[in-house]
C-alpha cells in the first residue's frame, strides 16, 4: 500500500478536467471544493501509466486491432475478482457506457415506449431516454430507515404496463451507494422476465465496494437473467481512467447480439483508441492491487464523513454499500433546493451533485464525490460544520 500515494494533491488544473472547469463549476465558482464529477483525484495504477508511456514512446499511432491481451485480461478479471465467467464471444467493445444505453435504447425499444428507472438515479438515465424520443416510466426507490429499497410491488405494477419494454437498472447504484444483493436482482430479474421487460444493467461502478458487500453481476444470476440482459461495464470509474478508455456490453442473447454488432458496423463505432486499449488491459491485468488500496483508502473517507456528520447537526450520511459518490441527507437544515446548493457554495465552499438532478425525490439531499486526499476532504467538512453552526445561529 506504501507503493501508492492517495494523499498526494495534484493540481488538475494543469490539464482541463472537467472537475475544474467553468462549466461544471460556472465561472464564479472557480474556488469552490470541486466534489462533483465522478472521478477520483487520485493518480492512476502506476501500471496504467507505464503502458501508456510506452505505446506514446513507440511513436506510430495508424490503425489497430484490439490487442491480443486485452479481453482475456477482461473475462480474467470478472471471472477472479467478481466469480462471473463470461464467453468473450458475448462481449463487445464500444466507445463509452452512455452510448450502450443509447444503442440499447434505439435497438430494443420503439418510438414512445417506456423505459423504467429508479430515482434517485444517475441523471444521464432521463436525458438518454428523453433524447431518444422514449417515455421514463418512473419506480422510484424507497427510503426507508435510511436505507434505499427498490419498491417490487410498483415495479411488478410498472413492468406490466404494456409500454413498459426496458428497464436500466443501476448496479450498483448511484447515487444511493447501494450494492444490489443477490436476492434483490433476483427478484428484478423474476418480474422483468415475466412482463417482458429487457433489462440493461450498468454496473460501471460494480467494482468499488465496501468490506460486508459484493457486487453480483445481474448476469451471473442465471441463463434466463443473462439471456434478458445488456450489461454495460467499464474500467472509467475504478481506474480513474474516464478520459482514456473505451466501455463494454456484455450481450448473451445470440439475435440480440447480432442486432448490437451491425448497428456498430453501421455507425462505424469500431474503431479502436491505441491508448485507451492499452490503459484497460493494464488496468484489469495488474492494477488490482492499486484498486484494492484506493478501495480502503476510500473507505476511510467515508470514516471521516461519518464521524465528522455525527457532529453536524442537520446533515445526515446515507450509509453506502460502495461506490466512491456518497448521498449526503441535507433535509433537516430546511432548505430548499435552490437555497441549499447557494447555502452550500457561498457559506461553505462547496460544489457537489444537486439532490433534485437525480430526479425530484433528491430534493434536500446532494452527492458528494469523496474520492480525494483526506486533508482536501476534512478541510471541506470544518467549512461546512461553521456554516451549518452559522445558518441554526441565524435560525
Ligand atoms: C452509473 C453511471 N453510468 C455511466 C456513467 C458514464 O459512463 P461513460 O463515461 O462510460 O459514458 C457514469 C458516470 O458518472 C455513471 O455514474
Amino acid at each position: 500500500m506504501a507503493d501508492f500515494d492517495f494523499d498526494m494533491v495534484i493540481d488538475r488544473r494543469e490539464v482541463p478536467a472537467l472537475k475544474h472547469h467553468r462549466i461544471v463549476l460556472g465561472q464564479d465558482g472557480m474556488d469552490l471544493f470541486p466534489a462533483g464529477v465522478a472521478d477520483m483525484d487520485f493518480r492512476v495504477a502506476p501500471s496504467i501509466t507505464e503502458a501508456i508511456t510506452r505505446r506514446a514512446a513507440h511513436g506510430l499511432y495508424g490503425y489497430e486491432a484490439v490487442p491480443d491481451g486485452l479481453m482475456p485480461a477482461l473475462t480474467n478479471w470478472l471471472r477472479v475478482r467478481h466469480g462471473w465467467t463470461v464467453d468473450p464471444a458475448h462481449i463487445l467493445r464500444a466507445p463509452n457506457v452512455l452510448n450502450i444505453l443509447a444503442m440499447a435504447v434505439n435497438l430494443f425499444t420503439a418510438p414512445g415506449k417506456g423505459i423504467i428507472v429508479q430515482p434517485p438515479v444517475f441523471f444521464d438515465f432521463a436525458d438518454i431516454i428523453a433524447e431518444n424520443g422514449r417515455r421514463m416510466i418512473e419506480n422510484p426507490l424507497v427510503l426507508k430507515d435510511s436505507r434505499y429499497q427498490m419498491d417490487f410491488d410498483a415495479l411488478e405494477h410498472a413492468a406490466s404496463h404494456p409500454d413498459a419494454q426496458m428497464i436500466f437498472l443501476c448496479n450498483p447504484h448511484n447515487p444511493v451507494g447501494r450494492v444490489w444483493t443477490r436476492e434483490e436482482l433476483a427478484r428484478l430479474a423474476t418480474i422483468c422476465r415475466r412482463h417482458d421487460v429487457l433489462v440493461v444493467s450498468d454496473e460501471i461502478h460494480g467494482d468499488i465496494t465496501f468490506p460486508g458487500h459484493s457486487y453480483t453481476p445481474l448476469a451471473s444470476l442465471s441463463e434466463e437473467a443473462a439471456r434478458n440482459s445488456i450489461t454495460c461495464l467499464s474500467p472509467a470509474k475504478s481506474f480513474n481512467i474516464a478520459a482514456c478508455c473505451s466501455a463494454f456490453t456484455v450481450v448473451p442473447d445470440e439475435n440480440r447480439r447480432r442486432v448490437f454488432q451491425a448497428e456498430n458496423s453501421r455507425l462505424t463505432v469500431n474503431k479502436n483508441n491505441a491508448f485507451a486499449s492499452v490503459a484497460m488491459a493494464a488496468a484489469y491485468a495488474r492494477g488490482g492491487s492499486w484498486l484494492n488500496a484506493a478501495i480502503n483508502y476510500i473507505g476511510g473517507n467515508l470514516d471521516l464523513v461519518r464521524d465528522r456528520l455525527a457532529e453536524i447537526e442537520g446533515v445526515d450520511l446515507i450509509e453506502p454499500d460502495g461506490t466512491f459518490l456518497i448521498w449526503l441527507d441535507f433535509r433537516d437544515l430546511g432548505l430548499a433546493p435552490d437555497d441549499l446548493t447557494t447555502f452550500l457554495r457561498q457559506r461553505a465552499g462547496w460544489s457537489i451533485t444537486r439532490g433534485i438532478a437525480f430526479g425530484p425525490q433528491g430534493a434536500g439531499f446532494g452527492r458528494l464525490n469523496i474520492a480525494c486526499p483526506r486533508a482536501r476532504l476534512a478541510a471541506a467538512l470544518d467549512r461546512l460544520q461553521i456554516a451549518v453552526k452559522g445558518l441554526h445561529g441565524t435560525h
